[in-house]
């Protein structure tokens, strides 16, 4: 399966996010990731549906937007959307998940799972057929700059062999969080599809945003 990047937006310059998208486009990034937090679900709170709205019209980069939001059906109708883009919503975030998921398809764009680093990944078995991408967080969600928990090597292995075993070989793995080039290396080779780049691998200050994703693209393709 092709490796893609998709970078996380909290990292970037925040007080010149347009000129921050164009290095982003001339760095060929594959996804822009939006991390979207309601201050419950996890401590923080971040970028908004207006925000996600205003990137619309000036990118082209489908948006791979991550909800750490209680109940997040009450807002997924707030955000323009296109087929390539994606909305992840949280396992733990409402006990009726699979329905939210459905409607997210329902607005025409993919649907993504995101699990926290205690979810176990046989959690998802019977929402695979209602999914496009498969989070699994390698940090405590909510704030750049963690480190990756131990056992997340493991977790993405797992997670790809369930997907399989259950039919669904066609499913990415994203990871997310502490995506560094040594983590990110370590993680492709258990089964990571799309990563999220922030401020481990390509907000850097003083590093060439195109450089630093060029240098981990040809990591990748040593080891996958
Ligand atoms: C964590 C965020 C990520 C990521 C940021 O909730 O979703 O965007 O951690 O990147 P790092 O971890 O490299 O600062
Ligand atoms: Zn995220």
């Amino acid at each position: 399966m092709k490796k893609l990047l998709s970078a996380s937006l909290m990292c970037a310059d925040l007080t010149n996010l347009g000129e921050s998208i164009r290095k982003l486009e001339a760095a060929g990034i594959d996804y822009l990731h939006i991390d979207i937090m309601d201050g419950s679900f996890v401590p923080n709170i971040t970028l908004g549906f207006d925000l996600i709205n205003a990137i619309k019209e000036i990118t082209d980069i489908p948006l791979d937007i991550h909800m750490m939001v209680e109940k997040p059906s009450r807002f997924i109708g707030r955000m323009k959307l296109g087929k390539n883009d994606i909305v992840c919503v949280h396992y733990e975030s409402d006990i009726h998940i699979h329905r939210t998921l459905t409607e997210i398809r329902a607005l025409g764009c993919k649907a993504g799972i995101a699990i926290n680093p205690q979810t176990p990944p046989e959690s998802l078995e019977f929402l695979a057929d209602s999914i496009d991408m498969a989070l699994v967080m390698t940090v405590n969600p909510g704030f750049a700059g963690q480190k990756i928990f131990e056992g997340a090597d493991r977790k993405t292995a797992k997670m790809r062999r369930l997907l399989n075993e259950w039919g669904h070989a066609d499913i990415p793995i994203e990871v997310d969080g502490n995506i560094s080039p040594a983590n990110g290396r370590m993680l492709c080779e258990n089964g990571a599809d799309i990563f999220v780049l922030g401020t481990s691998s390509l907000f850097i200050k003083d590093k060439d945003m195109k450089q630093s994703a060029d240098d981990f693209r040809s990591m990748l393709r040593e080891v996958c």
